[in-house]
């Protein structure tokens, strides 16, 4: 057993999901704009905790059957643990609960860890966007994942 949990989004983590938001992104969003994900009725934020503090969290915007993963970050010192393994498999699971057929994101082409980790989770290439971000420019892969109804 461990310490980690996986919760539900509330605005007692907003700080901490704030904080790991700016550690992990060079263009990271706004406070303003995680509380709203968060609020939102067809999305899925879910944070992995110790205790009262959010540690990493991963969120999902739903639309006519379709997913797509916005955001998932694990603060750098609790990397490399499993945690953001356990938040991609809440995350599935609870879209698949709620009749999504299929998941798209966008990824930075260098980033080799996410990429592993949405590969090891059923997602696949289909194709580029070209310079689709900015500091520093990159292209993105777009990668999908069909889900098992359940
Ligand atoms: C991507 C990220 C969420 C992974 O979280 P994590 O808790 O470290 O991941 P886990 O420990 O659960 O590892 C799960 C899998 O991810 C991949 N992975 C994670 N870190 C990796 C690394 N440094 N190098 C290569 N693959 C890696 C592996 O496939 C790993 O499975 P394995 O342990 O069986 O090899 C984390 O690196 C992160 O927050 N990165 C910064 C934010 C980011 O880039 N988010 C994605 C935006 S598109």
């Amino acid at each position: 057993m461990d310490t980690f949990d996986i919760a539900p989004y509330t605005e007692k983590v907003l700080a901490d999901v704030v904080a790991i938001e700016r550690e992990s992104f060079s263009t990271p969003w706004t406070s303003e704009s995680l509380r709203q994900v968060g609020e939102m009725e067809n999305s899925i934020f879910l944070t992995v905790t110790e205790g009262n503090t959010a540690v990493g969290f991963g969120c999902i915007l739903l639309a006519a059957g379709e997913g797509e993963l916005v955001d998932i970050a694990v603060s750098p010192a609790y990397r490399k643990l499993g945690l953001g393994q356990r938040l991609m498999t809440a995350l599935l699971t609870e879209a698949a609960d709620r009749r999504t057929e299929q998941i798209f994101l966008e990824v930075r082409q260098s980033n080799t860890p996410a990429r592993n980790l949405y590969e090891k989770n059923g997602f696949t290439a289909i194709g580029l966007r070209k310079k689709y971000y900015k500091e520093p420019v990159e292209d993105a892969v777009l990668m999908q994942c069909r889900l098992t109804p359940q």
